[in-house]
């Protein structure tokens, strides 16, 4: 099933109409450079996954998708991965990271999601964020502000612009700083 079909579907929850391109791909990448340990929200059709993986094969990688049948495809994909088949929000609530730089690298579609979900992934990233100071967001957004509102003691960078990418993203990255 491609991911336009899953747009027809699900359209809230897909949130694009095509797989994030190589150059996106490669944009949400570079911008986790340094990672112990990356996980990936809203894998979907796995274009941000491979990447991911081919980059940083050392690195520790968990994959997180809420649709069943993409997660699937997902861990029979990669075997070796922890594939996650459900909301963001209930993984990044139970890890225990304390000292490691986690990056997560998110394609998750905060401006379509349902209002009760969008709130509860963003407030767990922040919980998160805070709790691993060190850590970071990568987030792409097809809008020209910040993928979501932050609030204090955080700080949203604009990292790139990637126009090889329909529709053209940028990409951002959230921290904690204070
Ligand atoms: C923009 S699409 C996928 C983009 C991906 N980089 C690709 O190229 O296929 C966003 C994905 O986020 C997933 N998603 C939406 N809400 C989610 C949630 N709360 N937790 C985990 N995944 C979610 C959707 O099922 C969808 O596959």
């Amino acid at each position: 099933m491609t991911l336009l079909a899953h747009l027809i579907k699900a359209p809230a929850l897909t949130g694009a109409v095509a797989p994030s391109s190589q150059f996106l791909a490669k944009a949400m990448a570079d911008a986790a450079q340094g990672a112990a340990h990356i996980i990936e929200l809203g894998a979907g059709t796995g274009a941000v996954t491979r990447v991911l993986a081919r980059q940083y094969p050392d690195t520790r990688l968990t994959v997180v998708e809420l649709q069943s049948a993409l997660a699937g495809k997902l861990a029979r994909t990669y075997p070796g991965t922890l594939v996650h088949a459900g909301p963001a929000a209930e993984l990044l609530d139970q890890l225990n990271d304390e000292g490691l730089r986690v990056v997560i690298v998110s394609s998750l579609p905060f401006r379509s999601m349902p209002t009760v979900a969008r709130v509860e992934t963003r407030n767990s990233i922040l919980q998160f964020l805070r709790r691993n100071p060190g850590s970071w967001l990568v987030q792409f957004t097809y809008q020209p502000r910040a993928p979501f509102a932050g609030e204090q003691g955080f700080t949203w960078k604009r990292k790139r612009t990637v126009v090889a990418n329909i529709p053209p993203a940028g990409v951002w990255t959230l921290r904690a700083t204070a």
